[in-house]
C-alpha cells in the first residue's frame, strides 16, 4: 500500500491497483499550492469522513475528472453527491462493505458534520481499510473516544492516521492515548499546521511520541510512504 499526503486531511492511497482519495481539500489549501495539482489526481474511490469544507472542497472536481469514481461516505453525504449525478455508495456507522481493494468500515468519530451551506451532513466518521497490503485506520476529525477500543477487536492495525492539530480535533496528547486504545505503534499525524489554530510544535510532539514508545510520521505535503507490513 502506498500513501501520499496531499495536505491537511487529504490522502491518496494506492492499494490493490486502485486509487483511493480521502477528504480532498487541495485548491483551498495555500500550503498545497505548487506541490499538488488537483487535476493530476486519479481516483477509483473518494472516501469522505464528514461534510466540513476542509474535507469535501475538491470532491466534485475530482469526481468530474474521474467519472467512474465511487463516492463513499455516510448516507447523507453520499446521497448529497448522488443527487448531483455522481456515483455514490452510502454507508453508516459500524457497517463494513467489501470493495475490490479490500474491506471498508465506517466507524465512529466525535465531531460535527454540516455542509458549508449549513445543510445536514449526517454524523461524522472515520474509516478502517482492511487489505492484503495492510490494515489502516483513518480517524477523520475526532475527539479522543473510547469507541476506538472497538477497532483492534475487529482487526490488527498496521497504521493509524490521526488528527493531532488540536482545537477542532484531539491534539497530540489525545493521539498518544488513541494509539494505546488502537493497539498500534505506527501513527501518521494529519490535520495540523494548515491554519493558525491547528499549528503544532513539531519537536514537542515528536518528543512526546518518542517518550511513549510510538513511531510518529509527520508528513510534508507531497510525501509518499510505502506501508511495510512485513515487520510485526
Ligand atoms: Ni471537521
Ligand atoms: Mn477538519
Amino acid at each position: 500500500m502506498k500513501i501520499k499526503y496531499l495536505g491537511h486531511a487529504s490522502l491518496w492511497i494506492e492499494v490493490a491497483g486502485k486509487n483511493i482519495i480521502v477528504d480532498p481539500f487541495i485548491t483551498g489549501n495555500p500550503k498545497a499550492a505548487g506541490k499538488i495539482n488537483v487535476d493530476d489526481i486519479k481516483a477509483d474511490y473518494i472516501l469522505i469522513t464528514h461534510a466540513h469544507q476542509d474535507h469535501i472542497l475538491d470532491v466534485e472536481r475530482i469526481a468530474q475528472n474521474n467519472p467512474d469514481a465511487l463516492i463513499v461516505s455516510n448516507f447523507e453525504i453520499a446521497s448529497y453527491y448522488g443527487n448531483k449525478g455522481f456515483k455514490f455508495h452510502p454507508m453508516n456507522h459500524g457497517g463494513s462493505r467489501v470493495f475490490d481493494f479490500g474491506t471498508l468500515t465506517y466507524v465512529n468519530a466525535v465531531h460535527t458534520s454540516s455542509f458549508p451551506d449549513g445543510s445536514y451532513g449526517g454524523q461524522p466518521g472515520g474509516f478502517v481499510l482492511e487489505t492484503d497490503e495492510g490494515n489502516i485506520y483513518i480517524a477523520g476529525d475526532t475527539a479522543l473516544t473510547t469507541d476506538m477500543e472497538i477497532i483492534p477487536e475487529m482487526t490488527e492495525l498496521d497504521l493509524a492516521v490521526l488528527p493531532i492539530g488540536d482545537n477542532f480535533t484531539m491534539g497530540y496528547r489525545g493521539a498518544i492515548i488513541a494509539a494505546d486504545y488502537l493497539e498500534v505503534g505506527l501513527i501518521m499525524g494529519y490535520h495540523f499546521d494548515t491554519f493558525d489554530l491547528i499549528k503544532i510544535d513539531h519537536e514537542k510532539v515528536k518528543q512526546a511520541f518518542d517518550k511513549a514508545g510510538l513511531e510518529l510520521v509527520l508528513p510534508e505535503i507531497g510525501d509518499e510512504f510505502e506501508l511495510n507490513t512485513e515487520a510485526d
